[in-house]
């Protein structure tokens, strides 16, 4: 096991990785992509699994026939933020693999088709919509507003398919999904919980709330030496003062606000900007909390914009509500892995997508020393990933010979 898991480790290890940091820059339908793509296929075949992507683009390795539906389906994404590190996602799939190879080496006889999947776009990264491949699977992402999402170079979702050799009226829901019974994502975990808790393996219980949003502020370009202070419409100060509201907000509410992007026009040292657009991520426990985070950090951004003669308009790009993981299937799985702690996670997952839609859905979560996520820091032991691919690998041996959690005879 321990040989597999490293041989595919080391196969995907340079792909869009930087040189310069070491972190990742693995975007949907990049030349990285496309080679993790190749590579997910090769090792499905490497299998015997039969390899299909869906309306999306969505891959899906099948041992088994997925017209039998209640597939036991694993996996995660391959994708990653700019400058991200090597786990978050890849394990998922490579775990994925791991498990199909050690239910094969013991000699389980699967009685519900089996599929590990490679979930495309998780991070959004390239078109700003998190989880665009399970959202258009599910259809919680209409196909409309997808193909009109636009990069940061202004290519569109639609025109960036067609290069890719897709049809971008393809996008939508798919029946790929009816198959599934039971979906099961093992993930890094992104936080410290797991150190805290001593354990090298827990379960996921639920996904704060979270969302995007878009804040716009716009002013008068002018000479940053010839205008003076009190003359000036300057959005970047707007922004500014918005991102300390922010902040604040999120400290005194136990939320979290970020803003990790921005984008300012026309960018030159010495002239005071048009336009300034920021990126809001607000998430909290609770889905109102978020709400009111975001309500209150607009407000004072408004406040703020009257003061400094700017204009502000807030655009939500994803909000994606609270979910808990099938509660029942949660609690067998931790009783199959020695009563693995229960934890909640503040980052967004396929596997909250596919929860909210009805499928039986549950998460294990991989120890980070570090808790540090979406950088090239991000990290695991070699033994506890290892200790990740045996408890999946029970886990996918348990629900392929067992009932299933929609209770449909397999
Ligand atoms: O942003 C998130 O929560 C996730 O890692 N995609
Ligand atoms: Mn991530
Ligand atoms: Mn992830």
């Amino acid at each position: 096991m321990s040989e597999a898991f490293t041989g595919m480790w080391q196969a995907i290890h340079e792909v869009g990785r930087s040189g310069e940091t070491g972190g990742y820059h693995r975007f949907v339908w990049t030349d990285a992509d496309h080679t993790l793509r190749e590579w997910f296929a090769g090792e499905a075949a490497r299998r015997g699994m039969d390899c299909q992507v869906d309306r999306n683009g969505n891959q899906w390795a099948w041992w088994g026939d997925p017209a039998a539906g209640d597939a036991v389906v694993l996996g995660s994404h391959l994708d990653s933020v700019p400058d991200g590190g090597a786990y978050d996602g890849p394990l998922g799939v490579l775990s994925a693999f791991a498990a199909v190879d050690g239910v094969r080496a013991a000699g389980v006889q699967p009685l519900r088709p089996i599929a590990v999947v490679n979930f495309i776009d998780e991070e959004g990264a390239r078109f700003g919509v998190p989880c665009a491949g399970s959202r258009l699977l599910t259809g919680s992402l209409s196909p409309e507003r997808a193909r009109a999402l636009r990069d940061r170079d202004g290519h569109s979702m639609e025109e960036v398919l067609r290069a890719a050799g897709r049809d971008p009226r393809l996008l939508g829901r798919d029946d790929v999904l009816d198959a599934v019974g039971t979906f099961v994502e093992l993930h890094v975990e992104q936080g410290r919980d797991l150190v805290d808790r001593d354990h090298a393996v827990g379960l996921g219980s639920e996904i704060w709330p979270h969302g995007r949003y878009r804040f716009e502020f716009t002013g008068q370009a002018n000479h940053a030496g010839t205008t003076a202070m009190d003359e000036r419409r300057d959005p970047m100060l707007t922004y500014a003062m918005t991102v300390l509201a922010a902040n604040k907000k999120a400290r005194l509410g136990g939320a979290r606000a970020t803003f990790g992007r921005v984008q300012v026009e026309p960018n030159g040292t010495n002239a005071i900007p048009a336009r300034v657009q920021a990126w809001l991520d607000a998430r909290a426990p609770a889905a109102d909390d978020v709400a009111e985070l975001v309500r209150a950090v607009q407000q004072q951004a408004s406040e703020r914009a009257r003061r400094d003669g700017t204009r502000l308009t807030v655009t939500a790009e994803s909000e994606t509500g609270s979910t808990h993981f099938d509660p029942r299937l949660t609690a067998r799985l931790a009783r199959q892995l020695s009563d693995a702690p229960v934890i909640a996670t503040g980052a967004g997952h396929d596997a909250g997508v596919l929860s909210q839609a009805g499928i039986p859905t549950a998460m294990l979560f991989v120890r980070n020393p570090t808790g540090v996520s979406h950088s090239p820091d991000e990290f695991a032991e070699h033994s506890d990933c290892l200790a990740g691919v045996q408890a999946l690998t029970r886990v996918l041996g348990e629900l392929t010979t067992a009932a299933s959690e929609q209770g449909r005879a397999p």
